[in-house]
């Protein structure tokens, strides 16, 4: 290029509207197969950001558990603090736990709100709206006021293409709740955006949709205006339903898929409907969004689904009508600990809120920084290490060497080697050569390192077959040469 061009060049960019490229540090890189992505963090040192919502002037609210609200500039980064609800009352899962912003914000500038208080020994679940002015919010009116509980709140908040505001109600873990419609927990309530009862309701005198539920902690319309719902199961059957008018999700008479002979029977004198999706073991999904966006085209079409002892983000591809999942893949393992919430913002990008300050801490977490709000958008390089995603399905029979990709090498690395004084190097090491017994419960129990800085985590999480594999494969790789362990001495240790 010649001096002039050059010269040319800056005098344009020097005469072009400012629009400087927002600098966010970054954490990893990830590879699609028909696109390349980095992850930056957007916000850190949050306390639990248990929910995310774009406006529609490309802002992202952010509400955290002990019930601040704050406002991020998703140009800029800056993060402006607007409230602080004093009556929020937070222990282990209550709090501020809803929050969605009017659809048609500049017109109308409502921020939705659910939280938890107490008073005396009393609990309720509020339904809030503030007006925002001045970069403050103002004016809040309670909607509506219903039983809350020690557990099991909920909630989220979403409005729907028809313009009405749907919040998704714990059972506040009474069982005699969700299929009970006098009771406004276990359900999904719609209403006007004031707070009326909208007169096409199953009931218009109920603000009650859909019914059956026990914990949902996700809810979102796809671009068909479907309405989808994640929900934890108890021991068992984590769902994604797809909700229906009317709807009796089956709760608590039913969990998950409608397979056992009572279920069977309840679902058929009750016309229940089944989970779209269910998962046993539980992964406790958390928020979820619908991805429609052209910038990502490998997620065209997908629900984006946190999940909490998941520790991962999970893809849900959508079939061509949008009313099924055929097919799930899982990002982010373990990588940056329990993940609450995820929003998608106006250029394609995703946000993620990790929730390691949370109640039930993981071993190996809060790491530095967090919680953190992490931005997912293309990129024009990869790092040396980048992540992809892993097929649901093949984690069902995956061999030692996979199972050793999914859970061991983002702190032992891929070929074993570690990193120095922060993650012990597998080759050649004395333990995953010596004593099996040793060995085995290391990874059953996990272990604290000396200065406590570091640890490796529990992994009793993992099957016998899992465990037995992943072992075996450690013991005989990179030059290792050890005896292989089996199912029946990984059983005998638990
Ligand atoms: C989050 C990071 C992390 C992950 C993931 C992890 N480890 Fe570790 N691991 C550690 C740390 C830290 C130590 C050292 C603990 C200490 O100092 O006692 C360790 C120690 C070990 C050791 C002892 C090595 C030695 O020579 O002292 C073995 C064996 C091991 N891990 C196996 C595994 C296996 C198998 C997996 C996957 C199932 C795994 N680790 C996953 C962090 C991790």
């Amino acid at each position: 290029m010649s001096r002039n061009w050059l010269v040319a060049l800056v005098v344009l960019a020097a005469c072009q509207p400012k629009s400087p490229e927002l600098e966010l540090m970054q954490l990893d890189t990830i590879q699609l197969e028909n696109a390349t992505l980095k992850v930056e963090v957007l916000a850190d040192s949050l306390n639990v950001p248990w929910d995310l919502d774009v406006d529609s002037e490309s802002f992202l609210w952010v509400a955290e558990q002990e019930g601040k609200v704050s406002r991020i500039n998703l140009k800029t980064g800056d993060q402006k603090y607007l409230l602080q609800i004093p009556e929020v009352w937070k222990v282990r899962t209550s709090g501020l736990l809803g929050m969605v912003a009017h659809p048609d914000f500049s017109k109308n500038p409502f921020l939705y709100l659910n939280y938890t208080v107490k008073n005396d020994s009393l609990i309720y679940s509020k339904l809030v709206r503030y007006r925002y002015k001045e970069d403050s919010l103002i004016n809040p009116e309670v909607l509506l006021e219903i039983e809350g509980g020690t557990s099991h709140n909920g909630s989220r908040l979403a409005f729907g293409p028809d313009g009405k505001l749907y919040w998704a109600t714990g059972d506040k873990h009474d069982y005699t709740y969700s299929q009970n419609r006098e009771k406004l927990n276990g359900k999904i309530l719609r209403f006007n955006p004031d707070g009326s009862i909208p007169s096409d309701n199953p009931d218009p005198t109920s603000p009650v949709w859909a019914w059956g539920f026990r914990n949902m902690q996700g809810l979102v319309f796809s671009s068909k205006g479907l309405l989808f719902t994640s929900e934890h199961g108890d021991a068992i059957e984590d769902e994604v339903n797809l909700i229906r008018k009317g709807g009796n999700f089956g709760w608590p008479a039913i969990e998950g898929k409608h397979d056992l002979p009572a279920e069977i029977d309840f679902a058929s004198a009750n016309q229940t409907i089944e989970p779209i999706r269910s998962w046993t073991p539980v992964i406790a999904p958390a928020g979820m969004t619908y991805y429609g966006s052209e910038v990502i085209p490998d997620w065209k079409n997908t629900l984006l689904l946190t999940t909490l002892k998941g520790k991962s983000l999970r893809i849900l591809f959508l079939n061509e009508s949008g009313d099924s999942i055929d097919g799930e893949e899982i990002l982010f393992e373990n990588l940056y600990g329990r993940l609450r919430d995820v929003a998608v913002g106006p250029d394609g990008a995703i946000y993620l809120s990790t929730s390691n300050q949370d109640w039930n801490p993981q071993p190996g977490f809060p790491l530095p920084g967090d919680d953190k709000i992490l931005k997912i958008s293309p990129s024009s390089s990869l790092s040396s290490n980048p992540i992809s995603p892993v097929k649901a399905s093949e984690i069902l029979a995956l061999d030692g060497k996979q199972l050793y990709k999914n859970y061991c090498a983002s702190c032992h690395k891929e070929d074993g080697s570690g990193v120095a004084e922060v993650f012990p190097a597998l080759v050649n090491s004395q333990v995953v050569l010596g004593d099996t017994r040793r060995l085995i419960e290391l990874l059953l129990k996990g272990q604290v390192s000396s200065d406590g800085a570091q640890a490796m985590p529990d992994f009793s999480f993992l099957d016998n077959r899992e465990a037995a594999e992943i072992l075996s494969y450690i013991r005989t790789s990179w030059g290792n040469s050890a005896s292989s362990i089996s199912s029946t001495q990984i059983e005998s240790l638990r």
